[in-house]
């Protein structure tokens, strides 16, 4: 977004004499362009939803059913991803605090010089925030079945959550919805056939999610098998471009199938975090997809290998696993039926159930170390900005 673009601002002032100052201050110039003056808190949401402005300047002294400060609270809870300048007057000081949605203040009186500044630093600033905090899609994949996807990226998940990121993990196990009989949802919750797929809106997100009492929200698989078609990857794209602009972690638990619509999530991945066990089949299959995915032009660094049951080997030397990848894989997770196959059964992330335990270690530095790996978060700390 280079900050020579025209900036789209939405005003909520229900004082004409204020809106009409503004106006005029705006009127003489084309950096800033008015959308639209509205008056009344409770259209906001839904006038930013439609109008897309790249900042709303509020009045705290807003009267009606929402007040000022509670409407740019709303604003940052609703995930639209748009910066807040809150107006006010000297008598009634407003502090900036990005939490509450408040990413800048202007006091009056001011100038129209003062406001164009203000309206410019505070985009400015929100995108460097956007993009350093900005959403990874992590694809939880093996190209052989049980070797752990769904534990993992629901585990994963789970961490990813604890660490502070806003976390949505999609059952991309389409035909068997794998985290569905995981997790024991009934066979009418809503699935990601429920989001429209002409338009999605943020606002459709709430009612499709899962939300699980780990405190992850899930976008399930459909109910049936044969529903599974009823996917297009045109579809994916739209939705993972949604969760990107509301999540800062978006997991995906795969199958195994090299197909279309696994394809597209792959693409869409920022990071294909990939399952190897010591295994021979496993092995094989790697390595033929290692040579698939140089063939569709992915970047030896998209793939990230994570070694399942990895104090295990049953007979395949470790060595003889990173030959075959050709490297040192990049995470590994230690194997432990008894918490595992409970806590599946259960359908609680171990992580969770046992913190403690080395397995649930394990998961939550895979977990820091993908953050790290992306930049989101520096080796040492686990916590966000
Ligand atoms: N680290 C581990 N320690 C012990 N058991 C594990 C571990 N990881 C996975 N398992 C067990 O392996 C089995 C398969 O796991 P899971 O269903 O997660 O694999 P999957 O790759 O998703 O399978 P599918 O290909 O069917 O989707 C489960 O019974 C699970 O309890
Ligand atoms: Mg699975």
């Amino acid at each position: 977004m280079a900050s020579s673009d025209q900036t789209r601002l939405l005003l909520v002032e229900d004082v004409p004499q204020v809106a009409q100052y503004i106006r005029g201050l705006l009127n003489s110039q084309s950096t800033v362009k008015l959308l639209d003056v509205l008056s009344d808190g409770s259209k906001v949401l839904a006038q930013v939803q439609q109008l897309r402005p790249d900042v709303v300047l509020v009045d705290a002294l807003l009267q009606g059913r929402i007040k000022g400060l509670v409407l740019a609270e709303q604003l940052a809870a609703s995930g639209l991803g748009v910066p807040v300048i809150v107006l006010t007057v000297p008598q009634n000081p407003v502090v900036i605090d990005v939490a509450k949605g408040i990413h800048g203040v202007l006091a009056m009186p001011f100038s129209g010089f003062d406001l164009m500044n203000r309206i410019v630093q505070v985009r400015k600033d929100f995108a460097t925030i956007s993009t350093t905090g900005s959403s990874r899609i992590y694809s939880v994949f093996a190209p052989k079945g049980g070797v752990g996807k769904t534990t993992i990226a629901f585990n994963l998940a789970v961490a990813l959550g604890q660490a502070d990121q806003r976390t949505v993990l999609i059952d991309g196990s389409l035909q068997f919805g794998d985290l569905r009989s995981l997790l024991k949802v009934p066979v009418d919750a809503p699935s990601i056939l429920d989001l429209p797929t002409d338009r999605v809106a943020e606002s459709d997100l709430q009612d499709v999610l899962w939300r699980d009492p780990s405190g992850i929200d899930i976008l399930l698989a459909p109910p049936r098998v044969e529903m599974a078609e009823m996917v297009t990857a045109r579809d994916l794209d739209k939705i993972l471009s949604l969760l990107r602009r509301v999540y800062g972690s978006i997991v995906i638990d795969m199958s195994s199938a090299l197909n279309d619509i696994n394809l597209s999530f792959l693409d869409l991945s920022d990071t294909i975090v990939e399952i190897v066990t010591y295994d021979s089949t496993t092995i094989h299959n790697t390595i033929a997809v290692a040579d698939a995915f140089r063939m569709i032009g992915y970047p030896a660094s998209k793939v990230r290998y994570l070694v399942n049951r990895a104090d295990s080997p049953g007979g395949i030397e470790p060595v003889d696993l990173e030959r075959a990848i050709g490297r040192v894989p990049e995470h590994r997770v230690v194997s432990d039926g008894l918490l595992v196959v409970q806590s599946n059964n259960e359908g609680v992330p171990f992580v969770l159930a046992n913190p403690s335990a080395a397995i649930s270690q394990d998961l939550h530095r895979v977990a820091a170390e993908l953050l790290a790996a992306s930049g989101i978060i520096r080796p040492a700390a686990a916590g966000r900005r």
